[in-house]
């Protein structure tokens, strides 16, 4: 059986106060939940190893990680120093990370590559713009930013990996995707991941959907049969409304 999650992606939000009152009022709010699914937190890289020694249900996810294990490699952080604050987890391949930041698909999988031989799990993220949706690519995206990405990753590797699948006209928009639309692309990556690795793997790998999701639209996101949670923006920056997610499992 794969795991349900709900992971909050915090971006480049709080200041160190702010964020550990998040932290705190997250963490009471998961002993409270109603839903099995794991809670994950993603805060900045400044606010981890604090947040750390207020959680204990919740699980601890880093933004982003560098692609190098130590060294000459100003303003970096490496999954080893991530480690060492307790960090289980590191989103990447955001689509922010992509676009901003020239973040492409060699890049991610010599990162995930190297989280993975840390000891971090990846939550690998994909997703397509709008004029790729539009103009029909979103497949052959979608096929190339997982292929490049995992590839060389062992079912062992895999075991670790959630994947997020967050359309990118849908993120920080208030456009969500549709249930069917989610539906559909996680039907994809599944059926994609029969054919790089097996079937097993296609099974039992966490595929969450992101991108304006909120209290109001989680219910019928998560209903879907490949939607296995969600990795949320906005709304996981007010306890009540990530809790609202969470427990709309
Ligand atoms: P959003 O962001 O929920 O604010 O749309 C999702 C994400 O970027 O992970």
């Amino acid at each position: 059986m794969r795991k349900k999650i709900v992971a909050g992606n915090w971006k480049m939000n709080t200041l160190l106060k702010d964020g550990m009152e998040l932290a705190k009022a997250v963490e009471k709010l998961e002993k409270e939940k109603s839903s099995d699914a794991l809670v994950i937190v993603a805060p900045p890289y400044t606010h981890l190893s604090r947040v750390k020694e207020l959680i204990q249900g919740v699980k601890l996810s880093a933004q982003n990680c560098a692609s190098e294990e130590s060294g000459a490699f100003t303003g970096e952080v490496s999954p080893d120093m991530l480690k060492s604050v307790g960090v289980e987890y590191v989103i990447l391949g955001h689509s922010e990370r992509r676009a901003y930041y020239g973040e492409d698909n060699l890049l991610l999988n010599k990162k995930t590559k190297l989280a993975l031989a840390k000891g971090l799990k990846p939550i690998f993220c994909c997703g397509e713009v709008l004029e790729e949706r539009e103009g029909g690519k979103l497949y052959d995206v979608i096929t190339e930013q997982i292929s490049v990405g995992l590839k060389d990753l062992s079912k062992e590797d895999m075991a670790q990996v959630v994947i997020a699948y967050e359309p990118v006209w849908a993120i920080g928009t208030g456009v969500v995707a549709s249930p069917e639309q989610a539906q559909e692309m996680h039907k994809f990556i599944r059926d994609l991941l029969v054919k790089l690795f097996d079937e097993e793997v296609a099974s039992n790998t966490t595929i969450l959907y992101g991108g304006s999701c909120k209290p109001s639209n989680a219910a019928e996101l998560f209903a879907n049969p490949d939607v296995d949670g969600g990795l949320i923006g906005g709304a996981s920056l007010k306890a009540e409304d990530f809790l609202g997610i969470v427990n709309a499992y």
